[in-house]
């Protein structure tokens, strides 16, 4: 009941209620109004440059198909045979020419159009057309490489849906007109908690870098000779909470011994110095904006979380309201060296993957809350989200959005107004951007 769900979050008191991460019900909600009506990142154009290159993928616990086309189109289709409902690609991707089901054998070209159906003819009445059992077919927009793909026909096209996020995505992406390429291939594992642990991290938490989780993690990976000391964890940064849509991102700005501390050196010189930095900063417009602000985290409201600067991008599937499935992978500029992309792709590895030494410390936090929050009077008591409340204001010069102090849940209460929204709210007339 739409009262119900609404009161989960107080943003006026900054409070929010603990049965969002684990309640079956709302959780079954979400698959249709959260996951059948927003953009859904499934992975890079890289993934997929030539034609019949495939993808599988997922938008919520549905199960695509993401396909290069022969005109260079990308087009998303559902992964379940309209005959049984077997699953239609049993692989990761690769490159095919037609899909035939393990089933029964129907088969279906590149583009999700059944085109041969086994004893067709014999077996068949004469009104089967093969035309209306194809499976269904989602919306393909892509974003500076990113793919996202949409159930919603009536849902705005994606550069509306992102809005004023695309500022900061661009810090990542968008730094070289070669644009990015991805390096390594998708670290794929699972863990014990809900999704909106992790996408909401990603939103609004600078907080726990520059506090506790990952101290001991940047102290035991810092280069040679270097000391906590000498990576200034800095106290200047800002927080952005999207005008709409939910998305949100942190950054730092000053120093770059925080770059060095997580990702070396070569990176932080690479992302700071020389050639490529002074092309950012044409290509983006204010040295402050390319060169100074670092270490940033963000989601694209639902699941597309990334960390410009360390380059890492993921896409949260759930798997029921206490498990994660993290698809991630590095993305890097094109026309970087290759002893840079061998660098990104190093210590993303130490860094932000299934085995990376940051991964671990905010799996431990996720998995831990999920943990006692199977306790019941765990799931009674509201939890505080009240950090920055009031304080921010969209008025930077430098930064569009609503802008405050980079520790902040003023874009974590964005995420989940959003959520609520989406829960609530019958169709996109009105939940649309105003
Ligand atoms: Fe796919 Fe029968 S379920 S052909």
């Amino acid at each position: 009941n739409v009262e119900e769900i609404t009161a989960l979050l107080d943003e006026e008191n900054g409070t929010l209620d603990p049965r969002i991460y684990s309640d079956q019900d709302l959780y079954e909600l979400e698959q249709e109004r959260v996951f059948g009506r927003s953009w859904i990142m499934l992975g890079h154009e890289a993934h997929v440059p030539k034609a019949g290159d495939f993808l599988t993928a997922y938008m919520g616990e549905d199960p695509v198909i993401l396909v290069r086309q022969k005109d260079r189109s990308l087009k998303v289709f559902l992964n379940q045979c309209p005959h049984r409902g077997m699953r239609i690609c049993r692989t990761d991707g690769g490159n095919a020419k037609s899909f035939t089901c393990s089933y029964h054998g129907w088969a279906y070209d590149i583009g999700g159009n059944l085109v041969n159906v086994p004893y067709e003819s014999e077996a068949f009445c004469e009104d089967f057309n093969k035309a209306e059992w194809g499976p269904g077919q989602a919306r393909v927009e892509t974003y500076k490489g990113l793919i996202f793909a949409n159930w919603d026909k009536n849902a705005p096209n994606l550069r509306e849906y992102l809005g004023d996020a695309t500022f900061y995505m661009d810090h990542m992406l968008d730094r070289t007109e070669a644009g990015t390429e991805v390096i390594s291939g998708m670290q794929k594992w699972v863990i014990p908690c809900n999704w909106k642990f992790a996408a909401e991290q990603f939103c609004s938490d600078m907080y726990h870098a520059g506090t506790v989780s990952h101290l001991s993690g940047i102290e035991a990976g810092l280069p040679e000779g270097m000391e906590l000391s000498d990576a200034k964890i800095p106290t200047v940064g800002y927080q952005f909470r999207a005008k709409w849509g939910g998305h949100g991102t942190g950054f730092y700005v000053g120093e770059p011994g925080m770059l060095v501390a997580i990702m070396g050196p070569k990176i932080a010189k690479y992302w700071t110095e020389g050639e490529a930095a002074a092309r950012a900063e044409r290509r983006l417009g204010s040295a402050e904006r390319a060169r100074q602000l670092m270490v940033q985290h963000m989601t694209v409201f639902p699941t597309c979380s990334f960390l410009p600067g360390i380059n890492t991008v993921r896409t949260w599937q759930p798997r029921g309201p206490n498990e994660t499935e993290i698809w991630a992978f590095t993305v890097v500029d094109a026309d970087a060296p290759d002893e840079i992309k061998e660098e990104y792709r190093r210590q993303t590895l130490r860094t932000f993957s299934a085995g990376g030494v940051f991964e671990q410390d905010d799996g431990e936090n996720w998995v831990e809350i999920q943990a006692v929050l199977r306790g019941h009077q765990a799931r009674k008591r509201r939890l505080n989200i009240q950090m920055g409340k009031g304080r921010s204001a969209a008025d930077n010069p430098h930064y569009p959005g609503s802008i405050g102090y980079v520790y902040n849940e003023e874009a974590a209460r964005g995420l989940y107004h959003q959520w609520i929204r989406m829960m609530t709210e019958p169709d996109w007339d009105t939940l649309g951007p105003k």
